[in-house]
């Protein structure tokens, strides 16, 4: 098949094709009079690079999926759409902020300062979505994770109440057949797949890709999304419920909020959340632990709280009142503790 008859099928310029062709993504049969020549394979290659650019994906990109095999396009799919879901909210914000300005303006007595004050939260908004990162490498942990928990014996066992935490999780949230529950930095998916026996749908969000493949190997029932506290890779008010285990004290604490406001957008009205993890009570609470652990020598245990950012529990059971939800919680020992929160329907009451 000739060029201009590609072009034609597939709805685009010969232009496009020249230059895919250009920067190596495809290699059609050239002739002695330098016509080229298209075999279906070509098609069906200039199609899928067709779609991914239509989704944002980059030319350097798509050739590096196209050369190599170990990669399914499965995962690039994967990246893009938690890519795009960051852009997006990101824009969400934009046009709130567009939308509070011109409220404002409207009423005629704005003032600049109060203009530059919603730009500059703006800038904050984005500025705290952007800044995690993972120091803990998380994709080189993973083939070992499930192992490494079992192993006791440390200065400092921070999965002492493992078991039995996740247990009580699937205990607390009411999930039913057909509901679909998030959870968030699922990891190997122990969590996640407990409630695949209940006929509970599980989608299971992980920054780490190598996480993600460990929890697709054990449970390939779990929808694993390439995604972000801070960017949840779901539409607005999808999900039944939120589940997290061990993973909210990886985040610092104004990104924790900045979570919540992501869980509650994605959230239906009634949803649940039920997150277990490292945290203290109160900032009084963190003081004497810590104090507990310099006193008896135990520096390996000061060194993991202070490399980590485990939570205020009484922050969080704040945010969840002021929000609406109706808020339990449970501690497990001084560090390890549940939080249950149930939202309430507007102008009702469901505790
Ligand atoms: C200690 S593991 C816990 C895994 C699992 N939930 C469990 O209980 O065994 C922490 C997990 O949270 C993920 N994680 C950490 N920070 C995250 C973030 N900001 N967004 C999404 N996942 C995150 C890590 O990649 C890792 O898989």
């Amino acid at each position: 098949m000739q060029i201009k008859e590609v072009a034609r099928q597939l709805n685009t310029t010969t232009r496009t094709i020249r230059f895919y062709e250009e920067k190596g993504l495809i290699h059609p049969i050239k002739q002695e009079n330098e016509y080229r020549i298209f075999t279906e394979e070509d098609l069906v290659r200039i199609s899928t690079i067709l779609a991914l650019r239509e989704i944002g994906i980059t030319i350097n990109e798509i050739k590096q999926l196209l050369n190599d095999g170990s990669r399914s396009i499965n995962s690039y799919l994967n990246i893009q759409r938690s890519a795009l879901f960051e852009k997006w909210l990101e824009l969400k914000d934009m046009i709130a902020t567009i939308d509070q300005m011109l409220e404002r303006s409207n009423d005629g007595q704005t003032e600049m300062s109060e203009i530059l004050e919603l730009s500059e939260h703006l800038k904050n908004l984005k500025s705290i979505r952007k800044s995690w990162e993972d120091k803990w490498n998380f994709d080189s942990q993973a083939v070992d994770y499930d192992q490494n928990l079992k192993m006791h014996g440390y200065h400092f066992n921070v999965h002492q109440d493992y078991t039995r935490a996740l247990k009580r999780v699937v205990e607390t949230i009411q999930l039913k057949k057909g509901d679909t529950c998030l959870d968030i930095g699922i990891g190997t998916g122990n969590l996640g797949s407990k409630f695949i026996a209940h006929g509970v749908n599980v989608i299971g969000i992980d920054q780490s890709k190598n996480m993600l493949h460990e929890c697709k190997k054990k449970h390939p029932e779990i929808d694993t999304r390439n995604g972000h506290f801070l960017a949840l890779p779901v539409m607005d008010h999808q999900i039944d419920g939120i589940v997290s285990s061990y993973a909210l004290h990886h985040i610092e604490d104004e990104q924790k909020l900045m979570a919540f406001e992501e869980m509650d957008r994605v959230l239906k009205p009634e949803g649940e959340i039920c997150m277990v993890d490292l945290m203290f009570q109160n900032k009084s609470h963190r003081k004497a632990v810590i104090d507990h652990f310099t006193n008896t020598g135990n520096k390996v245990a000061v060194y993991s709280i202070e490399d980590e950012y485990y939570a205020d529990r009484s922050v969080l059971i704040d945010w969840f009142k002021t929000n609406d939800y109706q808020v339990e919680t449970y501690t497990f020992n001084p560090i390890l503790s549940m939080i249950y929160a149930k939202k309430q329907i507007e102008g009702g009451s469901n505790c």
